[in-house]
């Protein structure tokens, strides 16, 4: 006999969104919960979007790709640092609670500006490929062939996309304004590797070498638990401060 399968209702999702103005005065943080139905394959985007279009426009939060790959909807999910947009609403419960990353200004409800905090640190590490001599800092010095395992090597690296979850699950970025998170020291690690960036071991260190950097970090883990592209922070921030007390920097 053939069985008809029976389709499950939908659930009734309850998101609990900390909403906060900090621009207008008469603002305090609150929870508001919103109800709508779930959808089949609905991520947090999804869901968001339906509040804003048909509950709330005034409700915000960041979104540009949907894809995972600009890094800009970061949010605490039930307590968790994570990617709204590659979040799916049936790996949560019913109740689901949004708040805004902790450590980066507040732009309003999920809204926070990662990008400022991201340009203060990479301004700090200087982030980008330094050349001793200038006159030989042109494009065809800069193209020069790498051999593709150093390049992968990089390219693995680069694969962060400055969303902000390690620093908003770690408790040292939380309590030290000037720490530059696993996000700052995988970029250190980063231009080292790279054979044109002329800075030498001792320059990098100088940068990093301090509880700003490698020496703050407490190897607490949440950075590697949660990033969204599993990069291998706390094994990149261990192997800085071996080579840095192997060579007394
Ligand atoms: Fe996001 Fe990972 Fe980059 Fe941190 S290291 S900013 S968690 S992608
Ligand atoms: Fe923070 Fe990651 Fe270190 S969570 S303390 S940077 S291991
Ligand atoms: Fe780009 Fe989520 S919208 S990472």
């Amino acid at each position: 006999m053939n069985q008809i399968a029976v389709k499950e209702a939908p659930r009734s999702l309850k998101i609990r969104i900390l909403r906060h103005n900090p621009h207008d005065p008469g603002s305090s943080p609150h929870l508001q919960t919103f109800e709508l139905e779930e959808a089949e394959s609905m991520t947090l985007f999804i869901a968001l979007n339906e509040i804003r279009q048909t509950m709330d426009p005034s409700l915000q939060f960041d979104f540009v790709c949907r894809a995972g790959i600009c890094g800009s909807c970061g949010m605490i999910i039930n307590g968790r640092p994570g990617l709204a947009c590659r979040t799916l609403t049936r790996n949560l419960p019913e109740c689901i609670t949004l708040a805004p990353l902790p450590a980066f200004e507040l732009i309003g409800d999920l809204s926070v500006n990662t990008g400022k905090w991201m340009r203060g640190m990479s301004e700090h590490l200087e982030t980008w490929v330094h050349q001793r001599d200038q006159d030989k800092a042109d494009i065809d010095r800069l193209e020069e062939r790498m051999e593709p395992d150093l390049a992968e090597k990089i390219y693995e690296l680069e694969r962060c996309i400055e969303c902000g979850c390690c620093i908003a699950a770690c408790g040292t970025a939380r309590m030290r304004e000037d720490f530059v998170g696993a996000v700052g020291l995988n970029q250190i690690t980063r231009f080292r590797l790279d054979p044109r960036d002329e800075r030498s071991d001792a320059d990098f260190y100088s940068l990093v070498g301090d509880e700003s950097g490698v020496f703050g970090c407490m190897t607490l883990l949440g950075c590697e638990d949660y990033c969204p592209k599993d990069l291998p922070l706390a094994a990149q921030i261990a192997f800085l401060r071996r080579r840095m007390a192997a060579t007394g920097s």
